[in-house]
C-alpha cells in the first residue's frame, strides 16, 4: 500500500496510478456516508457532476438512486457510496481493467474499515469487478455472491445501475426490488443499530 490513503477520512490523496484519468479528472471523489454504514454501494466511477462536486452518485444517476433508496425505506445519509474507481475517466468511458485493478486496494481499505453486512454493486462493471466473473445483472438483479476481488468474503448483492433506469423505465422496478432487498437484508435502515452506542 502507498502513503495515498488516509485511514482517519477513508479518502485517497495525490495518487497517480492511473495516468489517463489524471488526465481527466479534476479532483479524486471519494467514498461518501458514515463510516459504520451496514450497507456499502459501489458504482463505476465519477462522472461530470461528481467530478465537479467530489462527491459519488450527485448527478442524474444520483437522484435516482436517492429515490429509490427512500422507497425502499433507506435514507442515503445512512449508507456509504463509492465507486469501483475514484477520478472520472475521460469522456465517462468505463474505467478499464487496469485501472479498476489500481484503485482496488483503496476500495479494499474502505470496505476493511467500514465492515458492511452487505456490499451492493451498481451495474454490470462494479458486479463483474467485484464478483470477478461475467455478470448479467438485469437476470441476476438482487441475487447475492461473494466478493472475489479481495481476500475478505464479504457478501455483494447485484443491482442495475441507476442511471439503466434512465434509458429504460422497465428497469426501474428492477432497481427497486434490488434495493428492497438490500434493505431487508440489513433490517432497513441502512446502519446498525448498535453504531448508536
Ligand atoms: N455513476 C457511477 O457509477 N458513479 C457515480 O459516482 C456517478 C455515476
Amino acid at each position: 500500500m502507498d502513503d495515498n490513503w488516509d485511514a482517519e477520512t477513508l479518502g485517497v490523496s495525490g495518487c497517480s496510478r492511473c495516468p489517463a484519468l489524471v488526465e481527466s479528472r479534476s479532483r479524486i471523489v471519494d467514498g461518501t456516508g458514515p463510516a459504520t454504514a451496514d450497507l456499502l454501494f459501489v458504482g463505476e466511477a465519477p462522472g461530470e457532476t461528481e467530478d465537479e462536486r467530489g462527491e459519488p452518485f450527485v448527478g442524474r444517476s444520483g437522484d435516482v438512486l436517492d429515490d429509490a433508496l427512500r422507497d425502499a425505506g433507506l435514507a442515503r445519509a445512512d449508507v456509504r457510496i463509492t465507486n469501483c474507481v475514484r477520478c472520472r475517466p475521460p469522456g465517462n468511458r468505463d474505467p478499464t481493467a487496469e485501472e479498476r485493478g489500481n484503485c482496488l486496494c483503496y476500495l479494499e481499505r474502505e470496505l476493511a474499515a467500514v465492515d458492511p453486512e452487505l456490499v451492493v454493486a451498481l451495474g454490470k462493471v462494479p458486479a463483474e469487478h467485484l464478483l470477478g466473473r461475467s455478470v448479467a445483472v438485469t437476470a441476476e438483479a438482487g441475487d447475492i455472491g461473494t466478493l472475489s476481488a479481495t481476500d475478505d468474503n464479504w457478501p455483494v448483492l447485484v443491482s442495475v445501475h441507476p442511471a439503466a433506469t434512465l434509458y429504460d423505465p422497465g428497469q426501474r422496478d428492477v432497481l427497486s426490488a434490488a434495493m428492497e432487498r438490500a434493505a431487508e437484508q440489513v433490517g432497513s435502515g441502512g446502519q446498525s443499530t448498535f453504531d448508536a452506542f
